[in-house]
């Protein structure tokens, strides 16, 4: 049985009181399984309150969704590693497409992010993704790499092997159209494949974009598939907490 992560990207919802009931909820509708790791990337504003409301469920971890590559300094509305670390947060988003796009993020920004959560401690989780345009142009794979090379290149193979990767094709974000498991896999073992070039033979990949109860089955069941980040199904805690069982024996 492979183990399997499921991320969950509250995105701008559910500041630190929704928050918090939210995660009673949750609980309540939610067992540790064998296996099965739950991450929660809440706002920075309610990392706390998650981090202590999910306190005590060792599968359970809470993660911010940005940082700032800086330790400390006057970066008005930004947070360092260190800030969310605490917060709670163990991990951190780096490069997602909605901090590509409209924060206008870059490859370069996405090797210092990857570097400054490496150093506080935190697990940086990588996100990559084509655009519809470049997938169309049949440029995926090579998209995927840049995003890869831009983030990873210079680091050591221990420091690579403590990223998590999540494949996270743009047109496919919030518009209910997910990638076919066999789409997504193929992306996956191109992911692997640049890793275990670079030292780390065992990554754990997750698949993202408009996950739901609906097609989460098939796609767990695709080998290449670790886990997946979802953004929108992620929002409703009970229906999460289902999801997280989905396919559980
Ligand atoms: P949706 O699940 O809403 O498509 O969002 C995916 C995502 O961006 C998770 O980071």
């Amino acid at each position: 049985m492979k183990s399997l992560l499921f991320a969950a990207n509250w995105k701008m919802h559910l500041g630190p009181a929704d928050a918090r009931a939210y995660c009673t909820t949750f609980l309540a509708h939610s067992a540790p399984m064998p296996g099965r790791e739950v991450w929660f990337f809440p706002p920075a504003a309610s990392l706390e309150a998650v981090s202590g409301a999910l306190k005590g469920r060792a599968d359970l971890r809470v993660g911010a969704q940005d940082i700032h590559w800086e330790a400390k300094g006057a970066y008005t509305g930004a947070v360092s590693a260190g800030i969310v670390s605490q917060a709670g947060a163990r991990a951190t988003l780096v490069g997602h497409s909605e901090r590509r796009k409209i924060f206008g993020e870059t490859d370069a920004d996405t090797a210092r992010k990857v570097r400054a959560a490496l150093a506080g401690g935190l697990t940086p989780m990588l996100c990559v993704g084509e655009e519809l345009k470049e997938r169309e142009a049949g440029n995926t794979l090579a998209v995927v790499t840049r995003q890869l090379a831009g983030a990873l290149d210079g680091l050591s193979a221990g420091d690579i092997e403590r990223v998590v990767l999540a494949y996270e094709p743009v047109w496919a974000i919030g518009t209910g159209r997910n990638a076919t498991p066999q789409d997504a896999g193929a992306v996956h073992r191109q992911i692997r494949t640049w890793l275990a070039g670079h030292g780390a033979p065992h990554p754990r990949v997750l698949y993202g974009g408009s996950v739901n109860l609906g097609n989460i089955a098939a796609l767990l069941a695709e080998a290449e598939i670790d886990g997946v980040l979802v953004g929108g199904a992620s929002l409703e805690p009970d229906g999460w907490a289902q999801l997280v069982r989905t396919g559980a024996p």
